[in-house]
């Protein structure tokens, strides 16, 4: 992806005030927007600490941060007016050792770029497989790459892979940069792609955390299509299946809609791997997330939204 020079100075900007975040020993853990919500209406709305201004988005007085901080959100274009007070329009969470930049909340933009409970159990999904399969990782991908939570873990666990980080959100992919940078990892790159359309090549390794609501507003992070949110889920196996080197795996982490006790994912892939060169796994993480979902449109007859982690591998 090329950026032009105010692009850059932008992102630049960005990464600094990451680095000054990470030597002040900023952490902060992201929660779901319900749990924000609830920390955000108790006491005082007004930040008083760094975890207030860049984990819990509250606004802030001008005077909490130094001139210099003030200065750089600026040119990082991520500080908004609140009459007499300031906003971040980004926050910043830890994954482990890694720090961050993700969308501000709420994320009501069409290109908010995601970070959140989903991209910690997706990051468990894919340490697991580190820790078990013995293939070593030369060649990744990262389908749906958000802030960059998947690309950055397997490239700071496999040194000398070469780790491709996709998305169809070219804001995504910035962050992405930034935070791959901030970490100090030189074997991430950045590509704009629908799934693996914008990338050649095959794969040791592919692994996706893609949407699966039905968003009414069609929010690219959240958005999955077709009946209850499955279609790109489905559409990903489909095309990550024959970009899988010998022996190569494709971890999709998902969230699916149950209908009367089914899981058409479920159904869908168990007839596309039914053949001998597939070895797979599926199971069920959480039985029940994003319960408030059932209250939009479109999921009267669902049940419960379960959170999901499919293993294929090819065989050698
Ligand atoms: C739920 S977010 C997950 C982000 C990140 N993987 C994580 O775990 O934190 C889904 C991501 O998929 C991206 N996406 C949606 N449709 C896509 C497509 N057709 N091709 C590639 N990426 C897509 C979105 O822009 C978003 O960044």
């Amino acid at each position: 992806m090329t950026l032009n020079d105010e692009q850059i100075q932008t992102d630049q900007a960005l990464l600094q005030l990451g680095r000054r975040l990470q030597a002040d020993g900023y952490q902060f853990t992201c929660v779901t927007p319900l749990t924000q919500a609830r920390n955000n209406a108790r006491g005082s709305k007004q930040a008083s600490t760094l975890r207030d201004v860049f984990g819990w988005n509250r606004p802030f007085p001008a005077s909490l941060l130094s001139a210099d901080e003030v200065a750089q959100m600026t040119a990082a274009q991520v500080l908004d007016r609140e009459g007499d007070l300031l906003r971040s329009r980004v926050r910043w969470s830890n994954l482990d050792d890694l720090l961050l930049v993700h969308a501000g909340y709420p994320t009501q933009q069409e290109d908010a770029v995601f970070f959140g409970p989903d991209s910690y159990r997706f990051a468990h999904v894919i340490q697991d497989h580190l820790q078990h399969h013995f293939k070593a990782v030369e060649h990744a991908v990262d389908i749906g790459c958000g802030a960059g939570a998947g690309a950055l873990l397997i490239a700071s666990a496999a040194r000398h892979a070469q780790v491709t980080a996709v998305d169809i959100n070219p804001l995504a992919l910035r962050y992405t940069a930034v935070n791959a940078a901030l970490a100090g990892l030189g074997n991430v790159t950045v590509a704009q792609s629908d799934i693996l359309d914008g990338v050649a090549g095959t794969f040791d390794l592919i692994v996706a955390n893609p949407p699966y609501m039905l968003d009414t507003s069609k929010r690219l992070y959240r958005h999955g299509g077709g009946a209850l949110g499955a279609e790109l889920s489905l559409r990903i196996v489909e095309q990550a299946l024959p970009r899988l080197s010998p022996g190569g795996s494709l971890l999709l982490y998902t969230g699916v809609a149950i209908v009367e006790g089914k899981d058409a994912l479920l159904e869908a892939v168990r007839l596309r791997l039914s053949g001998p060169q597939w070895q797979w796994h599926y199971r069920e993480l959480d039985p029940d997330v994003f319960g408030e979902q059932l209250e939009e449109p479109g999921y009267r007859e669902v049940e419960r939204i379960a959170a999901v982690a499919l293993t294929v591998t090819r065989s050698t």
